[in-house]
């Protein structure tokens, strides 16, 4: 039993939250998040005046409380996102797939169909259709985004299409004056590009996708969103995405996402600096089409459009670049491996033919820029304000920069462990929790922490030795919080008493 501001949420209330959000969401919410949702919890069920978590988890079962799943999926999902996010990947959308769509459809009705399929606020569509609206060749073509999310309120968001600095922090100058308007400390996206996006909630775990559109997509953004999935369920939202693919169609995942041993039936195209998917008859066809046509010019095969690298085949997806979240992207145990063939860099374009893309700020990788950082305790303290917020992924970077600044600070490797665990990697979290202990072996919540994935990894006895360790040291000292990290939910000392006491009890 918990209790989070005069609220109790009991254990089996959480478990049961955590099944419900699955089966409603798809969405797999890690152990190393029920903090976060025991606070959640204890808040929307005072919002339905229930000091029991169990009564309100019980009403949202039955659906006995209209709009609170709006409510609480807005809580839960993570939106992290940004114009621009992975630029390599619009820059290949720009030069290398509309050409090639507007070739595959010139004859027809000169439409193109194009989703963002977990949009967030709008960032990735709104990116879409100022790269559409900037290209002259579509002047006198009809396109259209359509923007889902499961997120009613993050779609609320993207029609008012108001922004903070961040958010904008990689769009190209030029584009910036184009399409925003400063309104104070935000910038508002025009309405000539909102007016371009059609914004629908849509829930991918919901299969079949019905009233999506009649006829398939040229190109989808699935980016970012199936890692926070279980496999059997990436798997069938692949299935029914590819359906709605047109054979002539381009599929993107996040910029380090992969269908590696998830999905066999679209064949990987490498454009260069990334990857897309696409039917393979199509890419057959492709590859058969420039092999006649390099024939012909006797000359190599590469497409006339400068900074465009052409379009090589391959049946097997592409293993992953770096180390993944096992959950999407390598098998369950075993470390990832490294690619299966080195990815050339195409050649940059001449300066005179530049486009939107090429003016992009920032840099390839998947984050945009964070403020310079301060002292390590500084930057760690914003790490977990910035993780409290659910943004990951500036929790890591500010974490790593901590840890490059002083890599004796204890705190570091627990708030490291934590973010590793929120990502599905147990067994490194456990070594961070480690590097953590070495350091201070008193900081108990770590050590709660490490016991909890030792469990998980079926370490039993590893498990209990740690549990054990920090009976006996809140009995003796008391031990040591993680003071820096106090906005995080780390159990405090009764709590971590009675979690040790539970888990050495389930023996
Ligand atoms: C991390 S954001 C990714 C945003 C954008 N695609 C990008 O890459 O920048 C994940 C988005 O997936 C949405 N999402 C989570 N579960 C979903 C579901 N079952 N159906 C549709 N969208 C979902 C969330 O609401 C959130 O907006």
């Amino acid at each position: 039993m918990r209790t989070a501001a005069a609220v109790v949420v009991p254990e089996q209330a959480l478990e049961r939250l955590v099944l419900l959000i699955r089966e409603e969401t798809g969405n797999v919410v890690p152990p190393a998040r029920h903090g976060f949702l025991e606070e959640i919890a204890a808040r929307r069920a005072r919002a339905h005046g229930f000091s029991d978590a169990t009564d309100y988890v019980r009403a949202l079962a039955v659906g006995q409380l209209e709009g609170e799943w709006e409510q609480l999926v807005a809580l839960v999902t993570v939106k992290e996102s940004y114009f621009f996010r992975a630029p390599q990947q619009f820059r290949a959308i720009e030069r290398h797939v509309l050409p090639r769509v507007m070739a595959a459809k010139a004859g027809g009705d000169q439409t193109l169909r194009i989703w963002s399929a977990a949009s967030a606020r709008g960032e990735e569509p709104a990116t879409l259709a100022m790269i559409l609206a900037e290209h002259d060749a579509l002047t006198s073509w009809s396109w259209k985004v359509i923007a889902t999310d499961v997120d009613r309120d993050a779609l609320g968001a993207a029609e008012r299409g108001l922004y903070g600095e961040r958010a904008v922090s990689q769009v190209p100058e030029r584009l910036l004056d184009r399409w925003f308007t400063r309104r104070g400390g935000l910038y508002e996206l025009s309405s000539a590009i909102r007016d371009r996006i059609e914004y629908r909630p849509m829930n991918l775990s919901h299969i079949p996708y019905r009233g999506l559109t009649t006829e398939p997509f040229d190109l989808v953004l699935l980016r970012n969103v199936l890692i926070y999935f279980s496999r059997p369920l990436q798997r069938r939202v692949v299935t029914e995405v590819t359906r709605n693919l047109a054979r002539q169609g381009y599929l993107f995942l996040g910029a380090s996402e992969t269908l590696w041993q998830i999905f066999d039936r679209l064949a990987a195209v490498d454009l260069g600096q990334c990857f897309a998917y696409r039917h393979p008859e199509e890419v057959e066809a492709v590859e058969r089409r420039e092999r006649r046509t390099s024939r012909r010019s006797s000359r190599p095969s590469a497409p006339a459009d400068t900074g465009d690298p052409g379009e090589t085949g391959d049946r097997r997806p592409p293993e992953p670049r770096r180390p993944l979240p096992p959950s999407l992207f390598a098998p369950a145990t075993g470390p990832n491996r490294v690619p299966r063939k080195p990815v050339p860099e195409p050649a940059p374009p001449p300066l005179d033919d530049r486009t939107v893309t090429d003016e992009v700020r920032g840099d390839d990788s998947d984050h945009p820029p964070l403020a310079p950082g301060g002292s390590a305790q500084d930057l760690l303290v914003r790490a977990a304000d910035f993780l409290a917020a659910n943004r990951i992924d500036e929790a890591m970077r500010l974490a790593a920069e901590a840890r490059n600044a002083d890599p004796s600070e204890p705190g570091v490797y627990a708030l490291e462990g934590f973010l590793q665990d929120l990502q599905g990697r147990p067994s490194e979290a456990a070594g961070a929790y480690r590097a953590a202990l070495y350091l201070d072996p008193a900081l108990y919540q770590a050590r709660v922490l490490l016991a909890d994935c030792y469990f998980r990894l079926g370490s039993r006895d590893r498990s209990e030795r740690e549990y054990r360790q920090v009976l006996a040291s809140l009995e003796r000292d008391g031990g040591r919080e993680l003071v820096l990290l106090e906005v995080l939910p780390f159990p405090n000392r009764p709590r971590a008493q009675r979690l040790c006491r539970q888990a050495l009890a389930r023996r």
